[in-house]
């Protein structure tokens, strides 16, 4: 396993999931992450990355862009990265978001809800304009309430338009809100698919520790910038919620 940049409370890995996971049995508390899976092209042309490690073409073709990890490989050892009690979300667009939330029951994690983020906009497509993404909330162990259960399963939250330093980063503000429902302050927060580090960031700001991998060497560096970032502007308060829920979440422009 490579060394991991530690950066205050942040244990950062930088390589494949599947090889580090498998040393990281029983250390999660949460698990937040917004997983890689195939795309469909079509309905946009400006260029896309997706959420792949590699640089691939994106056209208007309707063509589906073929992701080389399959739900089923990462799952089981996202699985036992949980320790015994442990909620987890993974992240998905329409077409995946069935198979993902298979994947994750056939490991062992229950069901919970599927939760849905409104981007607040929408993006161009012949088949219905996309607006939303979604969730699967799941849990291994015992089903423990969120902390605030007033919180709805519909979540707007804008998309970070402008400031992105990956192609499907997140907003801070959503991977806050799923952190501050399903975690204490010390607790461990883990993204085995970390990107520019949005879960890392949110993770920090709200006082829980974090574990991070990336396989993208410049995604990598991003995620470290970022989360260094963050560590220096010191937390918002244990437990704040997003201070801006209509605007752009400050973690956004680190
Ligand atoms: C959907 S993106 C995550 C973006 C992130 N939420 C953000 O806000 O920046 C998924 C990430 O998983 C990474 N990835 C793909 N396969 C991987 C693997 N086997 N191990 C670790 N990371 C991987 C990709 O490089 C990509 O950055």
């Amino acid at each position: 396993m490579s060394e991991p940049v530690i950066i205050g409370d942040a244990t950062l890995y930088h390589g494949d999931a599947l090889d580090i996971l498998p040393g990281l049995r029983g250390v999660a508390s949460c698990v937040v992450s917004d997983v890689p899976y195939l795309l469909t092209s079509g309905g946009c042309s400006r260029a896309l990355k997706g959420c792949l490690s590699v640089d691939e073409g994106y056209s208007n073709d309707g063509r589906i862009i073929p992701c080389d990890l399959a739900f089923d490989d990462f799952m089981p050892l996202v699985f036992a990265a949980c320790g015994e009690d442990a909620d987890a979300y993974f992240m998905a667009d329409a077409r995946n978001i069935g198979n993902l939330m298979a994947a994750a029951l056939r490991v062992g994690f229950e069901h919970h809800n599927v939760l849905v983020w409104d981007k607040c906009s929408v993006t161009p497509n012949r088949w219905y304009m996309k607006g939303c993404e979604f969730v699967a909330y799941v849990f291994k162990g015992r089903a423990r309430a969120i902390n605030d259960p007033s919180a709805a399963q519909i979540l707007r939250c804008p998309n970070p338009v402008g400031v992105k330093v990956h192609p499907t980063q997140k907003p801070v503000a959503l991977m806050a809100e799923y952190i501050r429902q399903s975690t204490q302050p010390g607790d461990v927060v883990l993204d085995p698919f970390m990107g520019s580090g949005t879960t890392g960031v949110a993770a920090i700001q709200a006082g829980r520790k974090f574990i991070g991998i990336e396989l993208g060497a410049g995604f990598f560096r991003d995620a470290v910038a970022r989360i260094s970032g963050a560590r220096r502007q010191g937390g918002l308060g244990i437990d704040a919620p997003p201070k801006k829920q209509a605007g752009l979440f400050e973690g956004d422009a680190a």
